[in-house]
Formats: C-alpha cells, structure tokens, sequence
C-alpha cells in the first residue's frame, strides 16, 4: 500500500508568547489523499493557521516548539528536515496560497517575473515543469518559463494573460492577483496545495469563482489541498472531507456530506447553527456562550466542555478519543451515543 499524500500524526505545538507558552495543537490527526479537497474549518484561533503553517514548515522555531507528532508527505517527515530541505519542496511539492494576495507578491516586480523565478525555482528539482529539454541553456528555459507563465495565467481565468505578464501587482484588482497567486502555487506542479482563507478578502462572486478554479485545479493537476476556511459554506460548496477544530484539536472529521448532513459533536452543531454576524468574526458564535480559551492554561480534558450544553464531569477528567461515527466520519466526544437523544429528547 503506497503512503497517503499527507498525514499528520498526533502532532502537538506550543507557541511561545509574552504571557507564557500556549499549547495550540494539541495532537493532531488529519489524512490527505490525491483528488481530496480537506476543509480545515473553526473559530479564529483555534489553531488552523498553525496547522497549514506547520506542514509547510513556514512558522518559525522559536516561538513554534514542535513538541511530538508527525508530519509525512508521502511517508518522509517533514519535521526531520532542515529548511533548505523544505525550501526545496516548497512550490515544488507543496503549494501555498495566503489571505491577502497584497503581502505575497512583490509590488515592485512585474507579475510575469514572479511567476517565470517559481517555475526556474521548481524546475530546478523537476526539469518537466517546463516544456524544454533538462539540458537546455539558460535562455531557453526562460522562455519556457515565460510560456508557462502565460498558459499558467490564461488557466486562472487572466484575459490577455500573455500581455499581461508584463504588469506590476498594483495593476490588478484583488480578484485578480488572488488569481495570480493561485497560478503561482500551481505553477510548480505541487502534490499538496495548502490555501489559508484564499478568498476571504474577496467579494462573494469572485469568491465563487476562485474555489471553483482550486477545485478543477484538483482534478488537473491530481492533488491534494488543505483549504482553511471559518466558513462552513465554503466547506459546503468547495470540499469533499472537513475537519472541524476546535482550541488545537479536531474534534469532528469526515466527507462533508456526512459531517454537514449529520453533525455529530456539540461543537459542529454549534459552528452550522450559527449565522455570520459581526460576533462569529471575533471568534464567538451565536447563540453559544463564551470563547475559544487561553491555551496557555487550557480546560482540563475535552476543551469544549466549558461551552458545551452538554458536559458531564466526565468531559473534564480526560481527553476523548476520536470515535468512528460513520464511513470515515469520526468524533470526539464521549456523548457520541447518546447524542441523536439529547439534541431531539
Ligand atoms: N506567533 C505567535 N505567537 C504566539 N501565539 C500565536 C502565534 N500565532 C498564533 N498564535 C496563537 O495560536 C492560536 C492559534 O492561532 P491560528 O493558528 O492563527 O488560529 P486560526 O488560524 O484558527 O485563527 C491562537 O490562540 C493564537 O493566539
Ligand atoms: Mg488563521
């Protein structure tokens, strides 16, 4: 049996901050095949910047402290290797895709620029990203990726893409830069595309549209992509699995028809029960009492048992398991059995 494209194994990470060091991960399980699209979805601060940030190595040791787990893509643990290591899989075999397209492309170079550099880059390690013999001179790689460039452009929906190589960032609108940005991760032919919030900067129509271009991406290029989103409706139009977490944990995993048709853990019913309002956006949800705790000191046992109607004693004592609730669909919560009971009487 060949490895899965990315799993995370029981990975836990403290944060060192002002105030002390907060537990932010706190054991880890996510797997990842080719052709999956991973909603990583969850209140502001529940930990899934960091988990996006981890597999791509991107967050810096200290204040990260990795303190166990794994991180394989396809069975070599990212955790063991040095950053000129990652640096190398990184646009090549793991593709990332940022927020706010205004931070990730460089205002003073021409948009054709930036991408023919990331496919050099990743040609470097995989001479078939560009469409020229490996021994081919200096020129006419850059040409090849300069022709890349375009076709890349042109395939994330850029009208007159070859010309407008020659633009500077400032002269595309937010939607369309976030294009650039999704052409640039794709580029270099990743495995793993790793997107965090990509369209929350962008208005509901363009928002449509980019992750109807991630999802065709998927079938395209046979990847696998972690898309982080607090938007379940994203999850709901763009995914085929979800992994809700909640204050450094997954407390609910599975297809998305199943976690969103049947949501089992008191949390997910929380996070669909609630409407976006001004408050979601600062972390709390409606009709739910309290907010995602300090995890420096976090609640003993299940972290959600302080907001949870239905907490028992027990949820506090120790941490539940995920429980299989379902094809592929799991929980963790020691009610699992009792839950279809207590939510309908
Ligand atoms: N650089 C940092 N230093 C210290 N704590 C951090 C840092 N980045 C994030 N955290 C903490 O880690 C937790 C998870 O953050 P994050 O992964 O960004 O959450 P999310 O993406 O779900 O909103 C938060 O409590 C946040 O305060
Ligand atoms: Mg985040």
């Amino acid at each position: 049996m060949t490895a899965p494209l990315l799993s995370i194994r029981n990975l836990h990470l403290k944060m060192s901050s002002f105030d002390g060091r907060a537990h932010v991960l706190n054991g880890i399980n996510l797997t990842v095949n080719r052709g999956e699209i991973w909603g990583l979805v969850g209140e502001s601060g529940c930990g899934k910047s960091l988990t996006g940030l981890s597999i791509s190595r991107l967050q810096p040791t200290p204040p990260a402290h990795y303190v166990a787990g794994e991180i394989l893509l396809e069975g070599q643990d990212l955790l063991k290797l040095s950053q000129a290591q990652m640096q190398r899989l990184r646009g090549k075999r793991i593709g990332m895709i940022f927020q706010d397209p205004t931070t990730n492309l460089n205002p003073a170079f021409r948009i054709g620029e930036q991408l023919v550099d990331v496919a050099l880059a990743a040609a470097e390690h995989d001479a078939g990203v560009l469409d020229c013999p490996p021994n081919a001179g200096r020129r006419a790689r850059r040409l090849a990726a300069r022709k890349l460039a375009g076709d890349m452009l042109a395939r994330v929906g850029i009208p007159n893409a070859q010309a407008r190589l020659d633009s500077y960032p400032h002269q595309f609108s937010g939607g369309m830069r976030q294009r650039v940005l999704i052409a640039m991760a794709l580029i270099g032919r990743p495995d793993l595309l790793i997107a965090d919030e990509p369209t929350t900067a962008l208005d509901v129509s363009v928002q449509a549209q980019i992750l109807e271009l991630i999802k065709n991406s998927v079938n395209d290029f046979d990847m696998g992509v972690v898309l982080i989103t607090h938007n379940l409706g994203v999850v709901a139009q763009t995914c085929s699995h979800v992994a809700v977490m909640y204050a450094g944990n997954i407390v609910e995993s599975g297809p998305v028809a199943a976690v969103i048709g049947s949501p089992v853990h008191p949390y997910t019913r929380a996070l669909m029960s609630a409407i976006p309002t001004r408050e979601t956006k600062r972390g709390m949800l409606r009709g739910l009492a309290g907010s995602v705790p300090n995890l420096i000191v976090p609640p003993p046992g299940c972290r959600f048992a302080p907001r949870c109607q239905f907490a028992l004693p027990a949820c506090s004592a120790a941490m539940p398991a995920a429980v299989p609730v379902g094809d592929d669909h799991a929980a963790a919560c020691i009610r699992v059995a009792e839950m279809e009971t207590l939510v309908h009487g």
